[in-house]
């Protein structure tokens, strides 16, 4: 049987994700795999350029919901995939990451009734397979949204492949059965490795006056660290020392934006620069050659520790703790002083050279050839 699968993506890491993931599926024969883009992300700076530069293959349909409230873009999310499982009929429904569209759109599949029936592992089902990428992560903090995400997509999706080593032991915390879940790896670094070469070749660093190992790279993003204009004001200002001794490059989301504006925080251009958010490849090549690298991203925690650059998250949490444990990262919370303190920790300490069990650029693959087999022809 040919399993017709539909992959979701929304918003940016979204996209590093499913790019791998589309790649294996589209040459496998066992899989028909069309892509659906919800438009929680839509700016090109967010979206396009990704596509672009990572030659994943067009959406085969867009849902273009745009930004909202939690509870209104994910219902809209919600009522506008419906009527794509109706229209698709797939097999399986595939989403990554903990975003707003991977709720949404597992929420509406784990309800939703086919047409007509299949056989899956021994048995008859009328349901889409729910199959979430990313599976286990937990930050244990459910002020962060992205937690809730994480948990109720985990519970109601059928099968679970997981990234970092804690999200098993998170699943089997949690009396997740064990065949519902699989350690493959990391898709994200799946796209990491596929684009070195191409991001060597990217001509940022000139662009922006840089010199390998001269400068610190900053992404901030969570409503935790940037909603509020104060706490915003006390985060750059800790990191404004830092600017003081190197030059720090802030490639800014638009939630970020907003609020900088808001909050009339100075940033020194003799100290700061300060750029729209940047496309992958750009973003790799200054990631891999910043002497440090400061950020709230879940997916650049990730991407230091197989770059082998000094990371500091500016966050009390992680739900990606193999990047402290095997990599290079060091969580110093949101305290100035504490901020100070890692960063002259992550400075002095030699690059730790380890990188995470499957992370090697095959996670996709091994995605692929577990979930086929559970499906058996009519
Ligand atoms: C979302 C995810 C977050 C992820 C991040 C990646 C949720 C709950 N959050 O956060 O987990 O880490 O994406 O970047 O799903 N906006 C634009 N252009 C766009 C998209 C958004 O200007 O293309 C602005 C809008 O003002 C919008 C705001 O950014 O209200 C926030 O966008 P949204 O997708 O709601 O959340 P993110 O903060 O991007
Ligand atoms: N990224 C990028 N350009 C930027 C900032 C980040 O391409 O200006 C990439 C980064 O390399 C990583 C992903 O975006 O692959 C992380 O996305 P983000 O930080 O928005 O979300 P999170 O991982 O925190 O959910």
């Amino acid at each position: 049987m040919v399993i017709k699968l539909l992959a979701v993506a929304g918003a940016r890491p979204n996209f590093i994700k499913i790019g791998p993931l589309m790649r294996v599926l589209r040459r496998d024969p066992r899989f028909d795999a069309r892509l659906v883009h919800t438009g929680q992300h839509y700016d090109a700076k967010l979206s396009q350029v990704f596509f672009d530069e990572l030659g994943i293959p067009a959406p085969d349909l867009e849902l273009e919901v745009g930004s909202g409230s939690h509870s209104s873009q994910t219902a809209e999310i919600m009522k506008r995939f419906e009527p794509v499982l109706a229209a698709e009929q797939p097999h399986a429904v595939l989403v990554v990451g903990d975003v707003n569209s991977t709720i949404g759109c597992a929420l509406v599949t784990a309800k939703f009734f086919l047409d007509k029936p299949f056989r899956y592992r021994g048995v008859e089902r009328r349901r889409p397979v729910m199959v979430h990428v990313e599976a286990g992560l937990r930050s244990f903090d459910d002020d962060m949204p992205e937690e809730i995400n994480r948990k109720l997509t985990d519970t109601i999706s059928d099968l679970l492949y997981v990234s970092d080593p804690a999200g098993l032991d998170n699943l089997r915390a949690e009396g997740v059965a064990e065949e519902r879940f699989a350690f493959v790896g990391n898709v994200m670094i799946d796209t990491l490795l596929a684009a070195r070469e191409a991001a060597a070749r990217s001509p940022v660093l000139g662009d922006l006056g840089l010199v390998p190992g001269g400068y610190g790279l900053v992404t901030l993003h969570r409503p935790s660290n940037v909603d509020d204009p104060q706490a915003l004001a006390r985060l750059l200002g800790a990191l404004d020392e830092l600017a003081g001794r190197m030059r720090l490059v802030f490639p800014v989301h638009p939630r970020t934006r907003a609020r900088l504006d808001g909050a009339r925080v100075a940033l020194d251009p003799a100290r700061w620069t300060v750029t729209d958010p940047l496309g992958y490849l750009d973003f790799l090549r200054l990631t891999s050659q910043a002497r440090i690298v400061l950020t709230d991203s879940g997916g650049v925690q990730e991407e230091t520790t197989v770059l082998g650059v000094p990371c500091v998250t500016l966050r009390e949490n992680t739900e990606r703790p193999v990047t402290i444990t095997e990599g290079t990262n060091r969580l110093a919370g949101t305290e100035p002083e504490a901020i100070r303190k890692a960063i002259e920790e992550a400075l002095a300490s030699p690059a730790s050279g380890r990188v995470p069990r499957y992370w090697d650029g095959r996670a996709a693959e091994r995605i692929a050839d577990h979930m086929s087999a559970g499906f058996e022809s009519a």
